[in-house]
């Protein structure tokens, strides 16, 4: 039997303002929330037990796994306050029944990936290491921290983002999924904030403990920005990612109750929710769009993400923007390239132009 750890209480500020309502592992993509992903894989390959660690709008999580049957135990642990990465493992670790020597999966609750869950736990095993960490080779690191490794496997250092070209001394990256041994887990202190990324493992390697890196070089994707969330959205729908949650991947996904006009050209991986409208001449290409949302007659609709109940003028223009929940565009609004509208917001109807890149 093996035990994971799911860490799902982040307020993903960078994924606001769809996070004010909705937690970002309970959003819907590709037609369930996202951690039913995570989770239906971690089952997939052997997990029988997992914990979440939750923090932020843990309510919203009890209540979905309650109704729910995942085909694995789920148990929900609530931090009394956000305890960051380690602190939550630290926290969620009292639920664990794992032995001391015997291998913990700890997630992160915000990657899609095609990682082979059991190989890294394999490799976990034979080398017996204290800590071992999916590693993840990116084209362009200068956004994260680095990982460099050894010949054998061990790494050797955990750097800050890179600044200089001189500092990039590998492209791989953390990619926030690990086995640890129980009892390097209950190492960790409780009670406090605690960042395993800043805290634990440079602490780890300085004590000597084995820590190694596997290099996985398939799927890969942190959906915790508006863009990488649609495209993680419309790579589930296309079948480009791997998830067993997925009902049937293919041009695009509407789900139960959806209508779209038969002059309506829906495609690029889009999802149109649960009672959601798409009407006559209106485009909606590799985007999400949320239950219950109206998008009026000739619209055009890309690489976005529209909330729940939100409604879209007729021929607005909304690319590379998130529109909140039940927010209202009028016709001929131009939201483009990072936009946002705020939950509630009424945008009447004119020919404003607006775009952003923040
Ligand atoms: P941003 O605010 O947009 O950076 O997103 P985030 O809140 O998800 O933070 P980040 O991406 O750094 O977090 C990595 C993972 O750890 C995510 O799955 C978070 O849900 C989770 N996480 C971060 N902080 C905590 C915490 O204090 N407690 C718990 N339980 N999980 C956390």
């Amino acid at each position: 039997m093996t035990e994971a750890i799911l860490l799902v209480g982040g307020q993903g500020t960078r994924l606001r303002p769809l996070t004010i309502n909705t937690p970002k592992p309970m959003l819907p993509v590709a037609g369930v929330p996202f951690t039913v992903h995570q989770i239906t894989r971690a089952r997939d390959a052997g997990v029988t037990r997992i914990i979440l660690g939750t923090s932020y709008k843990a309510e919203v999580f009890k209540e979905f796994i309650d109704a729910s049957d995942l085909g694995i135990e789920v148990v929900i642990a609530t931090e009394p306050e956000a305890l960051g990465t380690g602190g939550a493992i630290r926290f969620a670790a009292e639920h664990l029944t794992s032995g001391s020597d015997e291998p913990v999966l700890v997630f992160n609750g915000d990657v899609l990936s095609g990682l082979d869950i059991e190989g890294l736990v394999a490799h976990h095993q034979r080398t017996n290491s204290d800590v071992t960490i999916y590693l993840t080779p990116v084209e362009d690191p200068r956004a994260f921290g680095l990982v460099p490794t050894d010949q054998e496997g061990r790494v050797t250092a955990f750097l800050e983002k890179p600044t200089t070209p001189e500092e990039i001394v590998t492209n791989n990256i953390n990619a926030g999924c690990y086995v640890f041994k129980r009892s390097v887990i209950d190492q960790i202190p409780a009670g406090r904030v605690v960042s395993v990324e800043r805290e634990t493992f440079p602490q780890l390697l300085a004590g000597g403990a084995l820590v190694t890196g596997v290099v996985d070089p398939g799927y890969w994707l942190d959906l915790g920005t508006p863009l990488a969330f649609v495209q993680g959205s419309k790579d589930l729908v296309l079948g480009h990612a791997p998830s067993p949650a997925v009902p049937k991947t293919g041009d695009f996904l509407a789900l139960e109750g959806a209508r779209i006009d038969a002059s309506a050209n829906v495609h690029g991986g889009s999802v149109v929710g649960r009672h959601a409208s798409i009407a006559g001449g209106a485009v909606v290409n590799g985007s999400v769009v949320f239950d219950n949302a109206v998008i009026h007659e000739g619209a055009r609709i890309s690489n976005s993400i529209i909330g729940d109940g939100a409604v879209i003028g007729a021929h607005a223009i909304i690319d590379g923007a998130v529109i909140g929940d039940g927010a209202v565009i009028g016709a001929h609004n131009e939201l483009t390239d990072g936009a946002r509208v705020w939950p509630g917001a009424q945008l009447g109807d004119t020919a404003i132009r607006f775009s952003s890149d923040r």
